[in-house]
């Protein structure tokens, strides 16, 4: 089979952010986050406030971390030496669903079975001791409307989530209820945060100068501090559930997804740049060069990766990769557009990506020009796919011209674990 040229070259460009559009996006960002300053109502930001700033560095002590957000639950018990160290003194994990045994994430699961699912990972975590008293901080990546540190009350799922029962609640009161099922009586949640928070939170206890938190992984999203939060006399970081932007334009295969989703009209950026979305995005494109429109493959983010780092001259590994999902055995020269248009797709993943962080940064423009500082990211997209940090660099630089050399990007690995212990210490200073 050979693809139609010229369908080809019309997808790839409705995968193509041209430097005036990445300019125009990370404008309307910003403007978007100062509207979201004035009322968020305004906005198609949630500018959600955390209740929590920076922390010092010198937090101490150990804590229980639970990380929930992703397709695994993580409960870690950490002690925070201070001076930016920490050591990890366990750490269990399990996936919220496992094909035709269980699943904790659709709708047909409740709170009350989810959160009991969680709290007999938080009794492996402590060996079963319900007698030590803990803290624990909770990371809960999903957009939550928090009054103070503890009461975050989730909006709506978002990622795909479907679990009954849990918008609209304090998550925190769901958890201590299973605990208190269980006779874990001594184990007090203290602090939710969101993941990109924890993200920022983590970044800032090793390292001053980070001011940006953000995961580019299943899902997008960005924190960031706010010197002016609501008047507030301290700084605050915001939650700005940045996959909720909206002034994008969404080409066919956006817009077709977005119909079958979990949430239609929900979380724009998401679904045009975060791992969750971008391997259903190339399945669609790629349907449309097979005649096949329509059809869903279930391309994951790990074949982009593969499909990518496949430099070989008679690209096998595309075409078995492809082979695999579709049924189809394509020729060389096909195989090489496949790997262009995944690509793209990654291109202007990153490349949106990088606008928001920019709307953020003109946002606080003094900072940028005075001193160096960090964006700093955790997730599996900015970690492992290829061309996507090399594309952030690069759109950083067409964006910020020489400003440019005071912005970087650092990793921050695992940050959700660490963050949650550190908003449990950092619940006790306030
Ligand atoms: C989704 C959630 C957001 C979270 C992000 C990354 O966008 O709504 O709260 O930070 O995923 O996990």
């Amino acid at each position: 089979m050979a693809f139609d040229k010229e369908l080809f070259d019309d997808i790839c460009r409705e995968f193509t952010v041209d430097g005036e559009a990445l300019h125009t996006i990370a404008a309307d960002f910003r403007y978007d986050l100062k509207q979201g300053l004035k009322d968020p109502d305004l906005s198609s930001l949630r500018m959600l406030k955390s209740y929590v700033g920076l922390p010092t560095g010198e937090e101490k002590g150990e804590y229980l971390a639970l990380d929930f957000g992703g397709t695994n639950v993580r409960v870690l018990r950490i002690r925070l030496d201070g001076h930016g160290k920490f050591e990890v003194l366990k750490k269990v994990a399990k996936p919220l669903r496992v094909e035709g045994i269980y699943d904790y994430v659709g709708e047909g699961s409740t709170a009350e079975q989810m959160f009991d699912f969680i709290a007999e990972l938080v009794d492996e975590a402590i060996d079963g001791d319900h007698t030590k008293k803990y803290l624990l901080g909770h990371t809960f990546s999903f957009p939550s409307e928090q009054t103070n540190l503890y009461d975050a009350k989730l909006i709506i799922w978002t990622k795909e989530f479907a679990t009954a029962g849990v918008e609209g609640k304090v998550v925190n009161d769901l958890l201590k209820e299973a605990l208190h099922r269980q006779g874990i009586d001594n184990v007090e949640p203290t602090a939710v945060i969101n993941d990109t928070v924890a993200v920022l939170l983590a970044a800032a206890y090793k390292q001053p100068d980070t001011y940006i938190g953000s995961i580019y992984a299943t899902g997008h999203n960005t924190c960031y501090l706010e010197p002016f939060a609501d008047k507030a006399e301290r700084p605050m970081i915001l939650n700005l559930e940045s996959g909720g932007f909206m002034k994008l334009v969404p080409n066919r295969f956006d817009v077709a997804f977005d119909e079958h989703s979990e949430k239609p009209g929900e979380q724009r950026l998401e679904k045009m740049v975060s791992g969750r979305y971008m391997g259903e995005l190339f399945g669609m494109a790629l349907a449309e060069l097979l005649g096949e429109k329509g059809k869903a493959y279930g391309f994951t983010s790990i074949d982009m990766s593969n499909i990518v780092l496949d430099e070989s001259p008679d690209k096998a590994e595309v075409q078995k990769i492809v082979a695999g999902k579709t049924g189809h055995k394509l020729d060389t020269a096909d195989c090489e557009l496949v790997r262009d248009l995944v690509s793209k797709i990654i291109v202007r993943s990153a490349r949106l990506v990088t606008a928001s962080y920019v709307g953020i940064l003109w946002q606080l423009d003094g900072q940028i020009k005075s001193k160096q500082q960090h964006i700093a990211i955790d997730g599996s997209v900015y970690e492992k796919m290829p061309l996507a940090k090399e594309n952030i660099m690069r759109a950083l630089s067409e964006l910020l011209g020489e400003d440019a050399a005071h912005v970087d990007t650092v990793l921050e690995n695992g940050g959700s674990g660490l963050g949650a212990a550190i908003a449990a210490a950092m619940s006790q200073q306030q």
